[in-house]
């Protein structure tokens, strides 16, 4: 028997709008984005600076409300026309994780305690939150920095550390602001093989926010987003 869950789109978005503000000082960010991203895919989100991509992520990420439209996550709707989904908080926490250009980090705890972090807010109990935290820690191949604080940490080991506490409540989704941005071309293949291979092993479904030319070729299927609205195209799809 076909798997439902992996035939339902992770995220399906129609004629998503974000009006900032009212009256003459209104902005139309978002003016009608439609997208699909399905289980275990790894999709380009590209356009220029004020094109709308940090105010759709913050959509799907029940951060700031939409105006108009609707979206479902792994089949659910969330969103149509106002939230459907009682507790937006429970949603942030568990469904989705998110990644920043700059990894935010708490400078004064180490590496695992920074990913442990969520998981104990979500009342996992300590020690397994700690082991939860190890291993995506492994996954990301920083285990050996696992006692190190985050100031004695190189950018790339931190944005690696950021990448694993976005996974650690194993979120169906996890969405990326220009991840790579800091990082040199090496390294910012790096996150983005292990962002594939995330997608692989767990089924995630990721979204990249990125103008970083470096990345773009890796991507199997991108959309363009200009003025508020999103075009899909067929991306390179380059083995990394
Ligand atoms: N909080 C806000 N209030 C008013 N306008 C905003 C706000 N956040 C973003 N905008 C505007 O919305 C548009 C899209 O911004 P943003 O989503 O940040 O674009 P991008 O991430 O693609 O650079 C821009 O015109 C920006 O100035
Ligand atoms: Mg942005």
């Amino acid at each position: 028997m076909a798997d439902v869950a992996s035939i339902r789109p992770a995220i399906l978005i129609e004629g998503l709008t974000k009006r900032y503000g009212s009256g003459s000082a209104a902005v139309d960010a978002l003016k009608g984005v439609d997208m699909t991203v399905w289980p275990g895919e790894v999709v380009g989100l590209i356009g220029p600076s004020g094109s709308g991509k940090t105010t759709l992520l913050k959509c799907l990420g029940a951060v700031i409300e939409p105006t108009a439209g609707r979206f479902t996550l792994g089949g659910e709707m969330i969103f149509d026309g106002g939230w459907k989904t009682g507790d937006l908080r429970a949603l942030r926490r568990d469904r989705i994780g998110f990644v920043f250009q700059a990894p935010y980090l708490i400078p004064f705890l180490d590496a695992t305690d920074n990913v442990a972090l969520l998981p104990m807010l979500a009342g996992v109990p300590n020690p397994q939150a700690r082991a939860t935290a190890l291993e995506m820690l492994g996954a990301l191949d920083v285990q050996h920095r696992a006692q190190a604080r985050i100031a004695e940490l190189s950018g790339g080991e931190q944005q690696r550390v950021a990448i694993a506490r976005a996974l650690a409540n194993k979120p169906p989704i996890i969405l990326a602001d220009e991840p790579t941005a800091p990082l040199d071309s090496e390294r910012a293949l790096t996150v983005v093989k292990i962002l594939n291979r995330l997608a692989q092993e767990f089924r995630t479904a990721i979204i990249v926010v990125t103008h970083d030319e470096k990345i773009i070729p890796t991507f199997k299927r991108i959309y363009h987003i200009r003025d508020g609205k999103t075009y899909e195209e067929a991306g390179e799809g380059r083995a990394i």
